[in-house]
């Protein structure tokens, strides 16, 4: 039904005004008292052989929703309902932004990928931790949410690490884990904070912000890196990442690259931005190898970058991967996407 959804409206409307449009509908679905319960009786990982315990917390399935799809955390309870597993908001920023001008993402779906350039477009950090606070008081089921932390555009690259703890402070209390976004093309600048000698310094003093604003619960801390990062600098941020007691690593955001795209017309039109989807797969799950070469299971590793299937889901386990991420595979797949792979994964997961 998706499918036809799909072919009949949605493609035909800009890929921005869908997804607002098919967000909209999720959040409106559940706030029907019950239905998102209903939903996730229907759809929700129940198979117990799919529960993961890590960074402190019990995931009811291993696949959540990546970050860039909820950026102001206004929808977590209904798309937890669809089957996700966790559900990652952000990035958010320090400062409320409004992104880059429209349009600023485009659809490749002969390649089942899409280039976005949105450029970290949210409310800020403190209205993300009110409403995530307010879901809290608010009582009833709560699914795991991550929150995913980025640079303001307008902060310059020297006041950046500033900039990050300030978002840290804003959230500790509300994020079931943190992850330092240092890997988004759409930020000048932002990729260069991956080189070992502006991360060390960086994730230092959000770890320190963490503990600061919430001594009672340690907050789990992860950075997310590109694949686009040499083999020798994937290695370097594993290292640090164990140096600093990190909790874990995911692997990986978008591309800057463009093999796996054919219409050349279609890719200069859509101009600069992180390539998502199908075409990533190949590289996302070299670095995952890689980085689980290097960690040997001392860092909890979050697989992301155009898993599809239960069979992508299931390499990336083997690779190492203890949780999985996806975005792009649930725009061109649909609502039932999530229960479809993790119901895939269980199945196959007893008859192994
Ligand atoms: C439209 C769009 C917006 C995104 N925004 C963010 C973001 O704000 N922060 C982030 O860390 N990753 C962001 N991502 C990257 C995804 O979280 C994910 O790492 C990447 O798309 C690879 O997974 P996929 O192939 O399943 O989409 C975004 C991706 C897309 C397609």
């Amino acid at each position: 039904m998706y499918r036809a959804l799909y072919a009949v409206l949605l493609r035909r409307l800009p890929p921005e005004a869908a997804h607002r449009g098919a967000f909209w509908l999720i959040r409106a679905v559940a706030a029907v008292p019950g239905a998102a319960w209903g939903l996730r009786r229907a759809l929700g990982p129940r198979d117990p052989g799919l529960r993961v315990r890590a960074l402190g917390l019990d995931f009811p399935g291993p696949l959540g929703l990546a970050a860039g799809f909820d950026k102001d955390g206004e929808g977590v309870t209904g798309l937890a309902a669809l089957g996700f597993g966790f559900v990652e908001v952000g990035t958010v920023t320090a400062r409320p932004q409004p992104g880059n001008p429209r349009p600023r993402m485009f659809r490749f779906p002969a390649e089942r990928a899409l280039v976005n350039r949105m450029g970290f477009n949210n409310h800020g950090a403190a209205a993300l931790a009110a409403r995530l606070r307010s879901l809290r008081a608010g009582g009833g089921y709560r699914p795991i949410v991550g929150v995913n932390i980025g640079k303001t555009k307008a902060v310059p690259e020297d006041e950046a690490v500033a900039d990050y703890v300030a978002s840290a402070r804003l959230v500790a209390d509300v994020a079931d884990y943190v992850v330092v976004n240092v890997s988004s093309p759409n930020t000048p600048g932002l990729r260069d904070l991956q080189s070992v000698g502006k991360l060390r310094p960086l994730l230092c003093a959000v770890r320190a912000a963490l503990d600061q604003a919430s001594p009672r619960r340690r907050v789990p801390l992860l950075v997310k890196i590109a694949p686009d990062l040499a083999d020798e600098d994937v290695d370097a941020v594993a290292d640090l990442a164990l140096e600093l007691g990190l909790d874990g690593i995911i692997a990986t955001n978008t591309t800057i690259s463009r093999d796996g795209l054919h219409d050349e017309q279609a890719v200069a039109a859509a101009g600069p931005g992180g390539l998502s989807g199908a075409p990533l797969k190949s590289r996302a799950l070299a670095v995952l190898g890689r980085l689980h070469a290097r960690a040997d299971g001392r860092l909890i590793l979050i697989a992301a970058g155009g898993i599809e299937t239960a069979d992508d889901a299931r390499d990336r386990l083997a690779a190492g991967a203890t949780l999985l991420q996806a975005y792009t595979a649930f725009i061109y797949e649909g609502p039932l996407w999530p229960r479809r792979v993790q119901a895939g994964l269980a199945k196959r997961g007893s008859a192994a």
